[in-house]
């Protein structure tokens, strides 16, 4: 397979990658030179976090507005970097969904002119493909692999038998675990994103004040349920009379041990059924935001140890919004043959697997 690609694309295949589909601008350069040398050239990320404060939360409309003020000039800022010209790519890949729709336009309408003026293959990737692929990045995981995908948007649990094959094992029924950090943190007034705020808030605080219940822990199945947790921490903040650091300290560790106690059974169910359907696998794969959490790493690590897989992570800023994970998405269905056509349209929802019952997400 390397042989046939490198017979087309030459000794290395360079993809610009490019991510909007919620309120991270990001452009990548990877390079691929074959036997799992990947090399990141360039991976810019400009946050729009500043633009969305004032309204506290994520305004679609002015997302996309903000993706379209910054995208040229960031994958200009790209190609300088990796020291490259758009005559020295051998593709572009851009998030096609799901996300924010305006600003998942965005981004694939620059790709597709690329594409167009450059005469490239164009990539349309599924973002959390991109995510699931991401250890691939770095790491040369074999197929099958079992993937625990936590982000702001998503949960679920996938074996990935390859690239464009996933089957899901389970999903989450209301919120994802990245919403239940940021709702969570929103509660305690700690800010957004509230996942890297939680972290360090409950690095002081002592998990076992807050008695929060385990949503689904010990049923059957591989489904989570965030709703629930949020709920009982908002009666544990309205019912104190005094919310100060101590307390927010204890609030954040109390929720990361619940959040982390729901992730970890579900996964142990999950590697469960992951072993009988494929024997072959060995490997326990954490990505998306979330992923960046070092206690829940801890934790999924330990898993694994005790599970006899192999534990896999993304380095933290992989792990959280980019384009080289879409970049590399690319070059994986590159090297397939596999890319799209000029009328692909833009997916607000696109699961990763379309057999799967529809979940609340995705
Ligand atoms: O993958 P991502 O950047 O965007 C989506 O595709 O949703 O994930 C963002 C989510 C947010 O909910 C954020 O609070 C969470 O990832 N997150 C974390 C941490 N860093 C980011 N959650 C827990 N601990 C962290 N250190
Ligand atoms: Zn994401």
């Amino acid at each position: 397979m390397e042989g046939a690609w490198q017979a087309r694309y030459g000794r290395i295949m360079l993809m610009l990658g490019i991510e909007t589909s919620c309120d991270e601008t990001a452009a990548a350069i990877v390079g691929d030179q074959g036997q799992g040398l990947a090399r990141i050239r360039a991976n810019l990320v400009f946050s729009q976090l500043a633009e969305h404060r004032p309204y506290g939360g994520i305004v679609p409309e002015i997302a996309a507005r903000a993706h379209l003020d910054r995208l040229d000039g960031l994958i200009a800022r790209a190609l300088a970097e990796a020291k490259v010209d758009f005559a020295d790519l051998d593709g572009v890949a851009a998030t096609g969904g799901p996300g924010l729709i305006g600003g998942v336009i965005v981004g694939v309408m620059e790709a597709k002119a690329i594409a167009l003026a450059r005469k490239l293959p164009f990539i349309a990737v599924n973002h959390l493909e991109g995510h699931a692929l991401s250890a691939r990045l770095g790491d040369a995981v074999a197929f099958p692999f079992l993937l625990l995908l936590v982000s702001g948007g998503h949960c679920q649990l996938l074996a990935v038998e390859g690239v464009g094959r996933y089957r899901r094992l389970g999903t989450t029924l209301d919120d994802a675990a990245g919403e239940a950090f940021d709702k969570g943190a929103k509660l305690l007034g700690l800010g957004y994103p509230g996942g890297p705020a939680i972290e360090r808030a409950a690095r002081e605080g002592d998990a076992s004040r807050l008695a929060l219940p385990r949503p689904l822990k010990g049923r059957a199945g591989c489904d989570f349920s965030f709703a629930g947790l949020k709920t009982a921490l908002r009666e544990k903040v309205e019912a104190e009379t005094a919310i100060d650091d101590r307390f927010r300290a204890a609030a954040a560790a109390s929720l990361q041990a619940a959040i982390g106690d729901c992730l970890l059974d579900r996964t142990g169910h999950a590697l469960d059924l992951f072993r009988e359907r494929y024997p072959e696998g060995r490997s326990l794969v954490v990505a998306g935001g979330v992923a960046a959490n070092q206690v829940l790493r801890a934790r999924l690590a330990d898993l694994a140890a005790r599970e006899g897989f192999a534990f896999i992570a993304p380095p933290q800023y992989l792990c959280t919004d980019n384009a080289a994970m879409i970049a590399w998405a690319g070059i994986e269905r590159l090297k397939l043959g596999l890319s799209d056509t000029l009328d692909f349209a833009p997916r607000p929802r696109w699961p990763l697997d379309p057999e799967a019952k529809a979940g609340a997400r995705a």
